[in-house]
């Protein structure tokens, strides 16, 4: 059988070339190339060598991921159907200090830059551009870690399905993507074993008292949805890990209006809710045996005669009141309700995702989330399950210091804390509605889409959430074998 291409070390490639009779061509080829990434087309039953450099990497995993990212991008490239993937004999950095990395962690990588890689979104072009993507990967076990590729195929194409939901979410149009198109997108979950799915409307969120929720959808002319997808992987006494996602659909500010520029971008305002939903599809594709709640706070924020208006005060679900100083910081508004909601599940823990301040991309850019915890623990899995999947997440402050900023001479808090730190009173104020919960907050403002040439949602942080699930997954599985 013919195969379109061979990914391997530039060592490995030189002995395949050998042992097809083509060695003295491809390691001339391979001499032309010394660094880089080569292809060398081949007229051999194989018909393209990619030969990787495996040197210059040191102990930096991303410099692994970036190789990996380079080597799928020549594959990409040549525009073959199927490859045959031997680059687990790479030798790869520690993902963690004293963490081998093995062949489970090889393989996972190298799936998700297949996935990262090949992934398009076509929906809304009238002629799609024709697909010229790998429809087949094989890839080379050594003896001894089939098992572990096994296991790493299996959940890298779980968190793959989960990576394409939050991300065809995302990018979907915001006339398009609206709280109810979200709804029944998280609804078709409940064909999945031992998920259900419940949608609330605004007439149940009225009677709940979710005042902060109301008040951001109130100047939309499309309902608001509270939904929430249960996926029942563990018994029934199983506290679960509940995901709260920001889901808004389109953030216009409200009457604080934003500036025009870029304000298409707002539709990315709901990756928060569209990663919730990936990680709960990836959870139970995966089979995960644990309980994992997802709840989309699912929303419009438009300017209208029926808007919010700065100086409104509204009562929280949680009983605390709020002044709305600024009506474009709408998402803390939603969450607030979104958390105390979640307590009715009795969670083991809660991890909410927001696309939430501009001033998170002002400090970390697009290379990491920020993270904030008010348990120890929880913060520390949630940044490991970052730095092993290459979706990192920086721990930040959420010390009493800050809250003084969201003060009101007329209210609790106000919904702003001023220009200093805003990711930072973002987080505090959603710390107020978190108290004795197991909480984590990832502000995801610079790590859910692209802008420019690349625009487009990145599916982050599902590979996040879903590695933090398989880590407790993993612990429940020891805990249930321990004598
Ligand atoms: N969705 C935005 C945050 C955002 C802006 C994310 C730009 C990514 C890029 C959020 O609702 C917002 O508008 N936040 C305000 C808060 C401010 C009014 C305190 C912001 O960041 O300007
Ligand atoms: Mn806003
Ligand atoms: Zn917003």
């Amino acid at each position: 059988m013919r195969t379109g291409c061979l990914v391997a070390t530039r060592e490995r490639a030189a002995q395949v070339g050998e042992e097809l009779g083509v060695g003295e061509f491809v390691a001339h080829a391979l001499e032309q190339n010394p660094k880089r990434v080569a292809v060398i087309p081949i007229p051999t039953d194989v018909r393209n060598l990619v030969a990787v450099p495996a040197d210059g990497i040191g102990d930096d995993p991303g410099k692994y991921r970036k190789r990996i990212d380079e080597a799928v991008a020549a594959v990409k490239g040549l525009a073959v159907r199927d490859a045959v993937w031997c680059l687990n004999e790479m030798p790869a950095p520690e993902p963690e200090p004293g963490v081998p990395a093995d062949a489970h962690w090889k393989t996972r990588h190298a799936l998700g830059a297949l996935s990262a890689a090949l992934y398009r979104y076509d929906e809304h072009k009238s002629k799609p551009s024709p697909d010229r993507g790998i429809a087949r990967v094989a890839v080379l076990a050594e003896p001894g870690t089939r098992t572990a590729v096994r296991r790493a195929v299996r959940d890298g194409s779980a968190l793959d399905a989960g990576l394409s939901l939050a991300r065809d979410l995302a990018n979907a149009p915001a006339n398009v993507c609206t709280p109810q198109y979200l709804a029944d997108a998280v609804s078709e979950l409940a064909r999945l074993d031992n998920v259900s799915v419940e949608v609330l409307e605004e007439a149940q969120m009225a009677e709940l008292g979710m005042g902060a929720f109301l008040s951001v959808t109130r100047g939309s002319d499309i309902p608001a949805k509270l939904i929430a997808a249960r996926y029942q992987g563990g018994s029934e006494s199983d506290a679960p890990f509940v995901l709260v996602g920001k889901g808004v659909t389109f953030d216009t500010g409200g009457i604080s209006l934003k500036p025009g520029a870029a304000m298409d971008e707002m539709k990315f305002d709901m990756c928060g809710a569209a990663s919730v939903a990936g990680a709960l599809r990836a959870a139970a594709l995966a089979n995960l045996p644990i309980n994992v709640v997802a709840i989309l706070a699912a929303a419009e924020n438009m300017p209208s005669g029926k808007a919010s208006r700065p100086g409104d005060i509204v009562s929280t679900m949680s009983g605390q009141t709020v002044e709305i100083l600024n009506t474009d910081a709408e998402g803390r508004l939603l969450l607030c309700d979104a958390l105390t909601f979640a307590r009715r599940y009795e969670p083991c823990a809660v991890v909410d995702v927001a696309t939430l301040t501009g001033a998170c991309v002002i400090a970390l850019g697009a290379h990491a989330s920020a993270l904030y915890a008010n348990d120890e623990d929880l913060g520390r899995q949630l940044a490991a399950a970052g730095r092993v999947t290459s979706d990192r997440a920086w721990p930040m402050p959420l010390w009493d210091d800050y809250q003084e900023q969201l003060k009101s001479n007329f209210a609790d808090m106000a919904n702003i804390g001023g220009r200093p730190a805003g990711s930072i009173t973002a987080a505090c104020f959603l710390s107020r509605f978190a108290d004795g919960l197991c909480w984590a907050h990832l502000d995801v403002a610079g790590t859910a889409w692209r802008s420019g040439a690349r625009k487009g949602a990145t599916g982050r942080p599902v590979p996040l959430l879903f590695q933090y699930l398989l880590d407790r997954a993993e612990e429940a599985g020891k805990a249930a074998s321990a004598p």
